[in-house]
């Protein structure tokens, strides 16, 4: 520790603490411009010079530690002298176009300015100009280099944070700007954080710019959408219309920093094709109508199913409220009295409750911070840079601040893969048999030590080459990653959902977890979700066989493919959608749709008229995020606020009301009048969430706390591997796999002009050596084409991507991705024929 004085006031802080926050600790404020607490020190623009008493030159006070009996002067007369002389140098090359730069009522330097600099200018010379104009850098970029001070904010943000380092400096000295680096237009991830951290109104946002002046501007503190990062926003509209994104240093895991999604995704919420009022079908057409008649509608229909002895399902997004979702799933166990219910369509139900397991999630949350305390941090199952940018994000900037193995395994080359010491690639669908291959050689080497280990029978069939014949990774990727775990004291394994899209084979995660528990080391698990309330619907119990709070029961209900199976066969009476689209999300889209045709009552709830909801008897129209109140738990299991900033659009209502209103027309005491009620109402029923109170929720939420100890077994843990190699077929010679864009989310986000602007088609993506070998590149049209459906594609090349496997989003309506797949048959095959040499 260090005992220092600043401005006379005695202060004792750790060592090696900075002087500029030394002297926030001690209750004064030092100007700085150059400055952000989470990027590298630049030191390039004087303003927060000190005085260290002692010394003859002023220091720059955001990179000078503190030592101990330092006395530092904050205030002195030629601190401030020189802090106005850095103020004025920076002013001499601005343009002072206060008045019309969109930067106005927010920006640092005008702020410093009027706070501590000087009252009028020495320099009568003519000032430097890059541009006359504005110039449109990118989709979401609109720059102004003369405004520029060269703090080069965007250039390391871009670099260290994102990964991407697109931006840098052209010319030299006085004339120095910050651009891309030939000025072209930016071919990048279009997040906007360099916007975000420009303290003067040289990067602007596109989208917002000339929108609005800040103190026009209504706000509120909330959490992104779209995936499981959880990511804290404020969202700001001027006039009930929602004109820009941004986010705070001191908020959120996210600190500042957002993906595109995030930061662009929101005007589907100002979107004129929102759902405004509920609608019951008519013959062929579905008519406007009345909340009351809606419900009645929905009543009558529910009620006719069970009378006639039909199954009920129920369905809902694993993008609704935690209150929702609760909501949802008593609604459907305790008045219609049916298990068959759960999040989403798109994954394997067993799959789903395997992985809830073998992730421990009912032991509590885990903060990303602590997660990535680790030495040696596992990712599979996941496109983590795509799916979850701004984790992808927080990885870089912690693994470049400290030594920590990173590998990653997936079969598509990702953005990460620059910070990894290791990248695995494998064939889609194996991750299983990677661990497998790890947990084999650490068995080997370790045999008496693990001579109890559940399961080790399986190892016996598991040679090095039947790993490498199935995963098609090399062996030597396999023992490098053992290598690594064994050499590590503590072990993070992340791993994501695509794990989920197939019958899962990661039991032998399972018992590598427990071998690596026995040979001493510290294993900490982290799921990654791609949708942004995934962890709680899992926690709320939206799942046939997960009651609240994650008891396991071997239950008797159907999950998304066994009900869509029964309404194939006719037998479902009512199914209701809660913001699911299983026409576009269920992986076999032919199927779905002929089950919905046998479906006798169809109810869909939704913000859009989806392809669900155009086959339903009843049309509900939900609300988007900003117009209620709730909360969401992220991937870490960080319980965060929703709120509402304004009343619904039109007739609509939050998704709670609507259940609640369903649920009261069935069973008067199902009423609930407010979201805090059914939180309170979650919070006695899951001890989960026991200790959190909606009202105090802030910034940083809080994370869900489980037991010290906690018994995960259903009892159904024979570890069933398959480790049979998918036979190949020589007309379909790649793999397909589906996933998130970087720009979209599901079909929400195409409804974000913004997000539509920067990708507004569907592409395939293929490695380079695929792409080679076919004689296409990048921004060639191919022909995709499966036993079942086709598409012609644009291609894209990732260069880091498995050989044999091409990537297409699944978040657009034009080419829906789920009518390659084929019922049970996991990924689909096909070929990819360049479009002008069919045969
Ligand atoms: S938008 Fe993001 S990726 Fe593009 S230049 Fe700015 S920080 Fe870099
Ligand atoms: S563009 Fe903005 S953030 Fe980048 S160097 Fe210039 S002033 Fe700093
Ligand atoms: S990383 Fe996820 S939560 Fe964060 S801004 Fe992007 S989409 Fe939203
Ligand atoms: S903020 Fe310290 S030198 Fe710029």
């Amino acid at each position: 520790m260090a005992t220092v004085k600043i401005n006379g006031k005695e202060i004792t802080i750790d060592d090696g603490t900075l002087i500029l926050d030394a002297a926030k600790t001690a209750g004064f404020d030092i100007p700085t411009m150059c400055f952000h607490a989470r990027l590298s020190k630049l030191a390039s623009c004087r303003v927060c010079l000190v005085e260290i008493v002692g010394q003859k030159k002023l220091q720059p006070s955001c990179v000078t530690p503190v030592m101990h009996g330092m006395e530092v002067l904050t205030e002195s007369p030629v601190v401030k002298s020189a802090r106005s002389s850095m103020i004025e140098l920076l002013l001499a090359n601005h343009p002072l176009d206060c008045p019309v730069c969109d930067k106005g009522g927010e920006c640092e330097l005008q702020d410093i300015t009027f706070k501590f600099g000087p009252r009028q200018s020495p320099f009568g010379d003519k000032k430097r100009r890059f541009n006359e104009e504005d110039y449109i850098l990118s989709p979401v970029i609109v720059q102004n280099a003369n405004r520029c001070i060269q703090c080069k904010r965007c250039v390391r943000i871009c670099a260290e944070t994102v990964g991407v380092g697109v931006l840098g400096s052209i010319e030299r000295g006085a004339k120095t700007g910050e651009t891309s680096f030939v000025r072209e237009y930016l071919d990048c991830d279009h997040c906007g954080n360099c916007i975000e951290v420009c303290p003067v109104g040289s990067l602007m946002s596109r989208s917002y710019r000339y929108k609005s002046r800040p103190w026009d501007l209504k706000g509120v503190d909330t959490v992104c959408v779209y995936c499981g990062t959880g990511c804290q926003l404020t969202v700001q509209a001027r006039k009930d219309e929602v004109v820009r994104v941004i986010s705070k240093p001191e908020e959120g895991i996210n600190n500042e920093t957002l993906c595109a999604r995030g930061r662009y995704g929101y005007s589907f919420i100002n979107s004129i094709d929102r759902l405004l009022v509920p609608m019951v079908r008519m013959g062929n057409t579905l008519e406007p109508t009345t909340w009351e008649d809606a419900v009645r509608a929905v009543r009558n229909g529910l009620s006719e199913a069970i009378n006639k002895g039909k199954k009920i399902g129920g369905i809902a997004s694993s993008r609704l409220s935690n209150e929702e979702l609760y909501l949802f799933q008593k609604l459907m166990r305790g008045v219609l009295k049916t298990n068959n219910i759960d999040s989403g369509s798109r994954w394997d139900t067993d799959a789903v409750k395997t992985y809830a397991e073998i992730m421990e999630l009912s032991k509590g949350g885990l903060s990303i911070y602590d997660a990535l305390n680790t030495d040696t941090l596992l990712i599979l199952g996941f496109g983590i840079s795509d799916e979850n940018p701004v984790t992808d994000y927080i990885i870089r900037r912690i693994s470049g601040n400290k030594k920590m193995n990173i590998i990653m395994a997936s079969p598509r080359g990702m953005k990460l893969d620059n910070s990894a010491v290791l990248s695995i690639r494998h064939n889609p669908g194996t991750e299983g048999v990677i661990i497998g291959g790890i947990l084999k050689l650490i068995y080997d080497k370790n045999i008496n030590s693990l001579k109890n280990l559940g399961g080790k029978d399986y190892l016996k069939d598991l040679s090095k080459e039947k790993v490498s014949d199935i995963t098609k990774t090399a062996w030597q990727d396999i023992e490098a990653a053992s290598g690594y775990i064994m050499a590590s004291n503590t072990i993070t394994v992340a791993v994501g959902s695509d794990v989920l899209r197939v019958p899962s084979r990661i039991e032998f995660l399972r018992m590598l977890i427990e071998a690596l528990r026995i040979l001493g080391k510290d294993v900490k698990l982290f799921p990654l979700f791609d949708r942004s309330n995934q962890r709680g619907a899992l926690e709320m119990g939206v799942h046939p066989d997960i009651l609240p709070g994650y008891n396991f029961i071997d239950g008797d209900g159907l999950g998304a493919d066994g009900i869509i199976d029964a309404a194939s066969r006719g037998e479902v009476g009512a199914l209701y959608l809660a913001g699911e689209d299983i026409l576009s999300d269920f992986p076999d889209g032919v199927f779905a749709r002929e089950a919905l045709r046998q479906t006798k009552f169809l109810v869909v709830q939704d913000i859009f008229m989806t392809e669900s909801a155009k086959m339903a008897n009843v049309v509900l129209p939900g609300v988007t995020f900003v117009e209620k109140d709730g909360t969401f738990t992220n991937q870490e299991g960080r319980v965060q606020r929703l709120r509402r900033l304004f009343e619904p659009h039109g007739d609509a209502k939050a998704d709670w009301e609507i259940m609640s209103a369903i649920g009261e027309s069935i069973d008067p005491s199902f009423n609930y009048r407010s979201a805090s009620e059914i939180f309170d109402e979650i919070k006695k029923s899951l001890p989960l969430y026991s200790g959190i109170i909606f009202e105090n929720l802030d910034g940083n939420g809080a994370l869900v706390k489980g037991p010290v100890s906690s018994s995960q077994s259903s009892g159904k843990w024979a570890v069933s591997i398959n480790l049979k190699r998918e036979s190949a077929d020589p007309e379909y010679p790649f793999t397909l796999i589906t996933g998130n864009h970087l720009y979209h989310s599901g079909r929400l986000s195409l409804k974000a002009d913004t997000l539509y602007e920067i990708l507004h088609e569907a592409i395939v993506e293929m490695c380079g050596e695929d792409a080679r070998k076919l004689g296409v590149s990048k921004g060639d049209k191919v022909k995709v084409k499966g036993k079942r459906h086709e598409a012609a594609l644009t291609v894209r090349v990732n260069e880091g991507s498995m050989k044999g496997v091409v990537f297409i989003p699944e978040n657009f309506t034009d080419v829906p991705v789920n009518m390659f797949f084929t019922k049970g048959e996991g990924y689909p095959k096909v070929k990819v024929i360049p479009l002008g040499r069919e045969s």
